[in-house]
């Protein structure tokens, strides 16, 4: 997913919208943006709104935030939503890999009770919000098999660590801020699922956008989460690779598919390739949304 965009989930209006922006997926909030008193009219909306719209692709995939663990609300939320069958919850305010435990076992009860099968909801989650999160970076891994993406969020950190502003005077995120970003990258390679960068939140500057986007994808993020309709094309540009990349990808991978298993060391065009090129080739392929099976055969494919 190249481009993840935030709705208020209490605005109906908003996820029409949202709906038409061209955005890989929408993220259909019950947490911040939406006040206290709107969360049970917003848990109707999302339902709603999850329960009638187009999924086949190319309609973008639909996760629902839920409120925190620490809010007693999440359990509502989940009710409420997750007989709809979005295809993610994400979790904000994710403090350590139990998190994803302890969501996984809840989401697991309410789709059983809705008849879905088991595990086909997933998960994502804001794990650099608190400070507790960042430090449980290397807890995430490997503590369920629903999740699929690890985002990192610069606001709520900036609120529980203190800091007046994530920002130094040059507009540049802070220490902590790039650790948390860091250890976002890492905690998703260690976990093998996608990494997401943070919002932008001066959405009139797509100027500024399309230079974090670039400096995202060169670091090793698949894709950015969005504010605003307006960001959404800027991000897809910017995740979509290359077409000579996407040409390369292809023939690696059809190289390591005709190898076998046991492929280790590889030559392509008078280049070696190994495992490391083969990872890097499967990230370049799922960002150009490319279906393994439609690869071509190896015959097609010039190797040395
Ligand atoms: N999703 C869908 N539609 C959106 C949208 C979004 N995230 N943000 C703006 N729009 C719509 C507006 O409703 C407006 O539509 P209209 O012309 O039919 O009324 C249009 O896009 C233009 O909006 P604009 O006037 O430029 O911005 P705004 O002042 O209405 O909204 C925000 C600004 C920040 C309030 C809005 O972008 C927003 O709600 N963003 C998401 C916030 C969020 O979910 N935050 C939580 C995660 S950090
Ligand atoms: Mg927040």
């Amino acid at each position: 997913m190249r481009s993840l965009l935030f709705v208020p989930g209490d605005s109906p209006r908003k996820m029409e919208k949202a709906s038409t922006s061209g955005a890989d997926a929408l993220i259909l909030d019950l947490e911040d943006s939406v006040s206290p008193s709107r969360k049970a009219e917003a848990r109707e909306h999302v339902a709603k709104f999850v329960a009638g719209a187009e999924r086949t692709f190319p309609a973008p995939r639909l996760i629902v935030r839920v409120n925190a663990l620490d809010t007693g609300l999440t359990d509502d939320d989940l009710t409420a939503v997750i007989g709809a069958r979005p295809d993610a919850v994400l979790l904000p305010k994710a403090g350590s890999g139990a998190d994803i435990q302890d969501l996984g076992a809840r989401i697991a009860v309410v789709e059983a009770e809705a008849g879905l099968s088991d595990g086909c909801v997933l998960i994502h989650a804001l794990m650099t919000e608190t400070a507790a999160g960042l430090l449980q970076a290397g807890s995430f891994a490997g503590k369920s098999k629903r999740l699929s993406a690890l985002a990192w969020g610069a606001e709520d950190l900036a609120a529980d660590i203190g800091a007046t502003s994530n920002k130094d005077e040059s507009g540049h995120y802070t220490d902590v801020f790039t650790m948390a970003r860091s250890l976002t990258l890492l905690a998703a390679a260690q976990s093998g699922v996608e990494a997401v960068d943070t919002v932008f939140t001066d959405f009139r500057d797509m100027q500024a956008l399309k230079l974090e986007c670039q400096a995202a994808v060169r670091d090793g993020f698949s894709g950015k989460m969005a504010i605003h309709p307006d960001q959404v094309p800027v991000i897809n540009a910017a995740f979509t690779p290359a077409a000579e990349d996407v040409e390369r990808a292809i023939k690696i991978l059809a190289l390591f598919a005709a190898a076998g298993p046991d492929a280790g060391v590889l030559s392509l065009e008078g280049k070696m390739i190994d495992k490391p090129h083969l990872r890097q080739a499967e990230r370049i392929a799922r960002r150009a949304g490319l279906d393994p099976a439609t690869l071509p055969a190896m015959e097609d494919v010039d190797g040395e």
